[in-house]
């Protein structure tokens, strides 16, 4: 697994090339964050939709829209954060991405982890929670952290685009990131040792 990128630039660059995904020759393009974060708090979402495919940028669209209200809730804009999907090509009329497709995106995805350092995961989605957490469902964890084992907490929440479907989620998504704002107040800082660890566990 190659990892000695000097930018998430260069590191997208690469994977966009170096990846079996069938969903990139139906895609327009693949679509990523080329920000570093400060926060260390790292999102994950399902696929590209629409509006994040004419892009190339992750939630773009009302989704994303939602999920700046709910990161301001919390104290934190768009630029501190860093976003990223299980898939980084737009399924066809925005169906759920397949089991191979994901598959085939998770050597970036982990190079991404490599890369950013989280100090913690926020799942958006069954899909994101299944790539980490793979026996936990959402109805059940959304509002939980999991101890994944990198060693990065990993923090449930339902995806914000189920929000716009379903309105009673909203305050559920909204009480949850109170919940994920609580966690990280109360999280000591990674050690260097530990993340030496991580950092190895993930470059298997
Ligand atoms: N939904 C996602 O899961 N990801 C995006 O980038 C946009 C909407």
């Amino acid at each position: 697994m190659k990892t000695d990128f000097k930018t998430l630039k260069e590191l997208h660059e690469y994977y966009a090339v170096h990846n079996a995904c069938g969903l990139k020759e139906l895609a327009t393009q693949p679509v990523y964050e080329i920000t570093t974060p400060s926060s260390g708090i790292l999102l994950i979402g399902e696929a590209p939709g629409r509006n994040e495919d004419l892009q190339g940028r992750p939630f773009v669209g009302s989704a994303g829209k939602f999920l700046d209200e709910l990161l301001k809730s919390i104290g934190f804009s768009r630029e501190e954060v860093y976003v990223s999907n299980v898939v980084k090509y737009r399924p066809p009329n925005n169906r759920e991405p397949q089991e191979d497709e994901k598959d085939a995106c998770r050597v970036w995805l982990n190079a991404e982890l490599l890369f950013v350092k989280p100090r913690v995961i926020v799942t958006l989605g069954r899909h994101a929670l299944g790539r980490f957490v793979p026996d936990a469902g959402i109805t059940a964890s959304h509002g939980q952290s999991f101890e994944h084992p990198t060693g990065i907490p990993v923090f449930a929440m339902y995806h914000p685009a189920a929000a716009l479907y379903n309105p009673n989620l909203r305050d559920v998504l909204k009480k949850d990131f109170k919940q994920l704002k609580n966690f990280l107040d109360n999280r000591p800082k990674v050690s260097k040792a530990k993340q030496e660890e991580i950092d190895a566990i993930l470059q298997l």
